[in-house]
């Protein structure tokens, strides 16, 4: 399954979106037009999965209602993940990003900052559009919970005693929370009753949640050509995820990620760390992890009525237990 035929009902909508972003693009006239053009440009055209705004849309379909404000949002959700991703690229120190160098890469970090704030101030221009309190309120505490995930990433770098319950909570933060926010606005914004509401977030924070534990099982798992960096980054970095977690839960005394992150024999403690995640069942048991959330994800939409879009969000979660990139 590739995630074009999973988008093929909503193709018109997403190309909606894809449109109001582009208008973006074009509208801005402030101080320094010609750089933020180009530099809007270089992120907004940049090919992305666009899973998040297929939540969105596909998340508004359950119930019979007005095309445009979910549009607008899920224009809006994609605007913040760009912008997240334009921040955390520079935190991360990273050089590539959906087949393009960084922002931070090309016209470095305070350029990257100073963007990232214009496309997270673009992104809350078009949530207000939307004229709903309650959507409004969870888009500014979803952009709360995410700089409070990366931050966390930040100051629990390098400490190889991360528990589950840390990991759990930045992943959410990081990651599931947007998730869970595109497709909660999807409903809302449809006029869906509460209890499809709940049922629509829930899917959404399970479906985030397992898409970031594959997200931190590639970083082991893929080549660097598939995954378009160096395997390992994430330890590298001082990042303690899943894998690693069940490394240091088996070998809690003599273990090379704290070797590593204590700088004995640095280089060869990560290679060995790498090695022996990739050479056990610590792989497969993350991904038994992931497909358990993906099971809960599809779980919550039981209650839903029947539909084309109730299947393709299911199939959403199957796609992200085999997703390469
Ligand atoms: C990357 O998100 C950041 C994570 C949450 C893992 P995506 O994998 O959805 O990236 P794009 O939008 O397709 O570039
Ligand atoms: C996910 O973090 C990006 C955000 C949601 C902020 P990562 O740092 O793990 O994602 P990649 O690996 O850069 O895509
Ligand atoms: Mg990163
Ligand atoms: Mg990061």
């Amino acid at each position: 399954m590739n995630t074009l035929s999973l988008y093929e009902q909503i193709q018109d909508e997403l190309e909606a979106v894809e449109e109001k972003l582009s208008v973006i693009g074009r509208q801005s006239s402030v101080a320094e037009p010609s750089l933020l053009m180009e530099l809007l440009g270089h992120v907004l055209e940049a090919p992305g999965k666009r899973t998040r705004p297929a939540i969105t849309i596909l998340a508004s379909k359950l119930h019979p209602h007005d095309h445009d404000l979910p549009l607008i949002m899920a224009a809006a959700v994609e605007l913040l993940h760009i912008a997240t991703l334009i921040h955390d690229d520079t935190v991360d120190n990273s050089a590539v990003r959906r087949g393009k160098a960084t922002v931070s890469n090309k016209w470095g970090e305070n350029v990257a900052i100073l963007l990232g704030d214009y496309v997270f101030a673009t992104s809350a221009t078009l949530v207000c559009d939307t004229n709903n309190v309650r959507v409004i309120r969870r888009f500014s505490e979803t952009i709360m919970e995410l700089s409070s995930g990366e931050l966390s990433e930040i100051s629990s770098a390098f400490q190889w005693d991360v528990t589950r319950e840390a990991y759990w909570q930045r992943i959410y933060d990081k990651t599931a929370s947007l998730f869970s926010t595109a497709a909660e606005s999807g409903a809302v914004l449809s006029g869906a009753p509460e209890s499809l509401v709940q049922s629509l977030k829930s899917y959404g924070y399970n479906l985030g949640m397992a898409f970031q534990i594959v997200d931190d099982i590639l970083d082991f798992q893929g080549t660097e050509e598939e995954i378009g960096k160096p395997v390992g980054n994430d330890l590298l970095q001082g990042t303690i995820t899943l894998p690693s977690i069940l490394l240091m839960e088996r070998y809690p005394d003599d273990n090379p990620i704290k070797s590593f992150f204590e700088n004995v024999e640095a280089d060869g403690n990560l290679k060995r760390a790498v090695e022996m995640i990739q050479n056990s069942d610590i792989i497969p048991q993350s991904y038994a992890v992931a497909a358990d959330l993906c099971h809960k994800a599809t779980e919550a939409l039981e209650t839903l009525p029947e539909s084309s879009y109730k299947r393709s969000l299911a199939d959403l979660a199957a796609y992200v237990m085999e997703r390469r990139y």
